[in-house]
C-alpha cells in the first residue's frame, strides 16, 4: 500500500503497520515525516526496518514527534545523551546500566504511573540475542470497542489508581526516594480520549493499574483481573520477533506492551525514547 509516496503493510489484523524503504537518519523531508504522522494515528504501532540510526538520529527523529522526557531512572540513561533510556540487561563491575534485565516484563503502558504520561516511545535494536526477547504490543482501541456494552456501562466514567511501585515489585527494581516523590500513585480515567485522534480506548495497566476508585474492593478486583485477561486476547495482539536494524514507534495512548524473557548469557540492548504529548493535552482525559 502506498500513502501519498511512503509504502506500508499492515503487520497484523487489526493495528501496526511496516513502513517501508525510510531511513529516519539525517534529514527527514516534511512531507514524509507528515505521511509517518498519519500512520502513526492510524495504526498505533509503527515498524521500520534496516536502521541505521545514530544516538543522534533516534534523538532527532523523535523530537519531530515531540519533546523528549528524560526518564526518571537517571541510573538508566545513556551517559552521553540522556534522552536515550537504555533497556539491557548488560552490567557494569556488577551494577545494572540498563533497565528490565533478561526476564519477562509484564503489559504495560509506559509512564501511565505519572500524571502526565508519555504519548509515545520509540525502542531501536543495538544488539539482540539469538533468540527471546519478543515485544508484544496490545491494541486497547479494539479491546475497548468490543467490550461487551454492560462492561462498558460499568467502567465509563471511573477513575482508577495507578502505581509505579507495583510494577517494580512485579518486573523492576525499588525506585530511591527521590523518584518515588516524581511517581507517587496517581488517578487516570479507566477509559482515555486519545487526545489526538478522539478515538476512545481501555486505559487500563495490567502491572500497574491497582484500583478502580468508588467501586468495593472485592469488585474493582474483579473488574480489573477481567479486564486484564480481555485486552490481551490473541486478537487484540501483534508480536514482534526482532532483527537487527528494527526500531518501532508506538503509541503509548492507545496500546500496551510486554517483553518475553531471554537467555540470561545473551546480551539484549535497545535505545528507548520518550515522547510527551503537547501540553494542552497532556492529563488523560
Ligand atoms: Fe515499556
Amino acid at each position: 500500500m502506498v500513502t501519498r509516496g511512503v509504502e506500508f503493510e499492515p503487520i497484523s489484523v487489526r493495528f501496526g503497520a511496516h513502513v517501508e524503504g525510510v531511513q529516519l537518519s539525517g534529514a527527514l523531508p516534511s512531507d514524509m515525516f507528515d505521511q509517518i504522522w498519519s500512520l502513526w494515528k492510524r495504526f498505533g504501532v509503527l515498524l521500520f526496518r534496516d536502521q541505521t540510526l545514530s544516538k543522534e538520529d533516534l534523538i532527532g527523529f523523535s523530537r519531530l514527534i515531540g519533546p523528549l522526557e528524560r526518564h526518571l531512572r537517571e541510573e538508566w540513561l545513556d551517559q552521553s545523551h540522556p534522552e536515550i533510556l537504555q533497556i539491557t540487561n548488560m552490567k557494569q563491575n556488577g551494577k545494572a546500566v540498563g533497565a528490565l534485565g533478561d526476564g519477562e516484563v509484564g503489559w504495560h503502558y509506559d509512564q501511565i504511573y505519572l500524571r502526565r504520561p508519555a504519548l509515545a516511545s520509540v525502542l531501536m535494536a543495538v544488539q539482540l540475542p539469538p533468540e527471546g526477547g519478543a515485544t508484544s504490543f496490545a491494541d486497547m482501541t479494539a479491546a475497548y470497542e468490543r467490550l461487551p456494552t454492560a462492561m462498558k456501562d460499568r467502567i465509563d466514567g471511573r477513575i482508577a489508581r495507578q502505581s509505579y511501585d507495583r510494577f517494580n515489585r512485579l518486573y523492576s527494581t525499588d525506585t530511591n526516594a527521590d523518584q518515588k516523590k516524581i511517581a507517587e500513585d496517581v488517578y487516570h480515567p479507566l477509559v482515555r480520549t486519545h487526545p489526538l485522534t478522539g478515538r476512545r480506548s481501555l486505559y487500563l495497566c495490567p502491572t500497574m493499574t491497582e484500583q478502580i476508585m468508588g467501586l468495593p474492593v472485592l469488585e474493582s478486583d474483579a473488574v480489573l483481573a477481567e479486564l486484564r485477561d480481555w485486552c490481551v486476547q490473541p486478537e487484540f495482539v501483534y508480536t514482534h520477533h526482532w532483527h537487527a536494524g528494527d526500531a518501532i514507534l508506538w503509541d503509548n495512548a492507545c496500546t500496551i506492551h510486554r517483553r518475553e524473557p531471554f537467555d540470561p548469557n545473551a546480551i539484549r540492548l535497545m535505545h528507548r525514547t520518550t515522547i510527551l504529548p503537547p501540553a494542552t493535552a497532556a492529563v488523560p482525559f
